[in-house]
């Protein structure tokens, strides 16, 4: 039971779209893709920001009668979507069909005055919903339908993993119940946009985005939320605009760096977030970190935030997961199932360290797509030959370039099951050679390593970069030793598999448990890890004819 818990306590999220996915994991075995038109990144930002904007949240009294609420607010003009949710309280996320709306509520709202505290006030979209009669109204009052914004208890994930019809059926349901909710997604959306009010004080055509898991389709329920503090928007018509002789231009203050302008304008925002964000509690100015960032806990959505500026490539870096995500439905289901090993043994961490991050483990993943045959995934460079002059992208002098119309990409021909694919990946890399080759997703093969750190990864965009140059070697060979141990649970499993009515852990939710090597007494273990003897073992598999495996993985 312990690592399932532990399992459940990782951070989780995850890209929005639900009923994609719906639509497309009952094709997963064929490898035969849904054929719908898919969104790009872009809009899908754009139109799930417009919606935010649109969208108020509010804290209600324990019990509401829910029609009598909604009319309430229909005062203020029609509304399109609500939903409640509980979180110390219960609160409802409304969105309107016009932003006037929003102004319409604010203008009938009054600031609260406090006895001896006074009020800062600020005039957000975070509301506070109070009943004038309580004692009149008990009556109409009813609970209310709420959403969940958590992931699955430890023991219903168990069971629903034991009663799975396949290891395909187990990654799919692991998908299922981990991913984003839409409501969730909306939440996150809409964090970022009260967020965005705040910043907006300073720099009124700003735009806080969500970037990182929260939006490249691999979050999980109860991730951390990153945002992004875009102020390019700025001046970009006006620039344009301008004719004839005269060139205009803002009086400014000038500082030495980028880096310094960024810590600035964060020191400020995180200020501001401190002193008079309506549920902004625990905000720490880490500016002297390689991306400075403000971190806060955002307490009516119960999101950790990291707010950062001057970002461009990591929200490139988010696009590029998504294009990765929707191309073939196989792809979340693996890296969720991959991500969540990984956090079940303590391969990953939220406190920051030598430990492998969900962003490496992603590469991985994607990489080992690359490497099948026929691909799964296409190299980045193919996708930057696919790309159009309004694709192009050169941010700080990287060339970001890639496609971004996802309905420009040919489907893989590729049809091998996720059974396969998830066993074929925990022993593709448990035998890479990380010693003398390094990951690298643009050109979808081994590049020697150019630098010794024990694992690298190439930053697909900053070229130059390893975004694994924190694993230490003893993580890595801990990755090693388990990604062998779980492909020689899978190859013995495909013989011999317990019944389901044995009620015995199989497939995906045997590799979840405590590892072999975790058995091993500590004084054998010091001797001979318990990872060679699995190699072994799993020469002599591959030696009696086993299938499938790949020529190039390294040895
Ligand atoms: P979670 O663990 O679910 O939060 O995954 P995540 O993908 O959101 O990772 P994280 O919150 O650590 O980082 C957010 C985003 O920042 C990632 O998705 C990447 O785009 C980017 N990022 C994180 N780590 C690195 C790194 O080492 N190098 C670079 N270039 N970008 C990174
Ligand atoms: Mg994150």
């Amino acid at each position: 039971q312990r690592p399932l818990r532990r399992l459940l306590s990782c951070p989780g999220t995850v890209a929005a779209d639900l009923r994609r996915e719906e639509q497309s994991s009952g094709n997963a075995e064929t490898g035969s893709e849904d054929r719908t038109p898919k969104k790009r990144f872009s809009e899908v930002q754009n139109e799930r920001r417009e919606q935010a904007q649109r969208t108020v949240l509010i804290h209600c009294p324990n019990k509401i009668n829910e029609k009598k609420f909604l009319k309430f607010l229909s005062q203020h003009g029609p509304i399109n979507t609500h939903f409640f949710y509980e979180s110390f309280g219960l609160y409802a996320v409304v969105e309107f069909c016009q932003k006037e709306s929003v102004t319409s509520l604010q203008n009938i709202t009054r600031t609260p005055s406090l006895g001896p505290e006074a009020a800062i006030p600020f005039k957000s979209r975070y509301f506070n919903l109070k009943l004038r009669n309580s004692v009149n109204q008990t009556s109409e009052l009813s609970s209310i339908q709420c959403s969940n914004q958590s992931s699955p208890s430890s023991k219903k994930l168990y069971q629903l993993l034991c009663c799975a019809e396949s290891v395909d059926d187990q990654l799919n349901t692991l998908l299922r119940e981990f991913q984003l909710t839409e409501e969730n997604t909306r939440l996150r959306y809409l964090t970022c946009s009260l967020i965005e009010d705040v910043a907006a004080a300073y720099f009124p055509d700003c735009a806080v985005r969500p970037f990182g898991s929260s939006v490249n389709s691999f979050g999980k329920l109860g991730c951390d939320l990153d945002m992004f503090l875009d102020l390019d928007e700025i001046g970009k018509f006006t620039a344009q605009k301008t004719s004839g002789n005269f060139l205009m231009e803002f009086q400014v203050k000038n500082v030495p760096s980028e880096r310094v302008a960024t810590q600035k304008i964060l020191s400020v925002i995180g200020e501001c977030l401190d002193q008079f964000g309506p549920g902004c509690v625990g905000v720490q100015r880490i500016l002297n970190a390689r991306c400075p960032l403000v971190r806060f806990s955002h307490q009516a959505s119960g999101f950790q935030c990291d707010l950062t500026a001057n970002n461009r490539i990591a929200l490139k870096s988010s696009e590029l997961l998504y294009m990765y995500g929707a191309l073939d439905s196989r792809v979340r289901a693996l890296v969720f199932s991959v991500r969540c090993w990984a956090r079940a043994h303590s391969l990953t961490s939220s406190i920051p360290g030598a430990w492998i991050t969900n962003f490496s483990l992603t590469m991985m993943v994607i990489f080992f797509l690359q490497r099948r045959s026929p691909p799964i995934l296409p190299t980045l460079d193919y996708l930057k030959t696919l790309a159009d002059a309004e694709d192009k992208c050169i941010i700080e002098g990287h060339n970001c370039t890639f496609v971004r119309d996802l309905n420009r990409i040919k489907p893989s021909g590729n049809t091998e099951t996720l059974e396969l694919l998830l066993k074929e990946f925990f022993e593709y890399f448990g035998n890479f050679a990380f010693n003398k080759n390094s990951i690298n997703i643009r050109q979808g093969r081994e590049q020697n390593k150019p630098e010794s750190s024990p694992l690298h990864i190439q930053n697909p965009f900053e070229t130059s970069l390893n975004i694994s140059k924190n694993v230490s070697q003893s993580q890595l060979q801990k990755f090693v030793d388990l990604a062998r141990e779980s492909a020689w649970i899978l190859h013995q499993e495909g013989k011999d598999r317990p019944s389901p009515s044995s009620n015995q852990p199989w497939g995906l939710a045997a590799l979840l448990l405590p590892s072999v090597t975790n058995n091993v007494p500590l004084s054998k273990k010091k001797k001979k890890p318990a990872s060679e003897r699995i190699k072994n073992l799993l020469d002599s598999i591959k030696s009696s004819g086993a299938e499938n495996s790949i020529a190039t993985n390294g040895r």
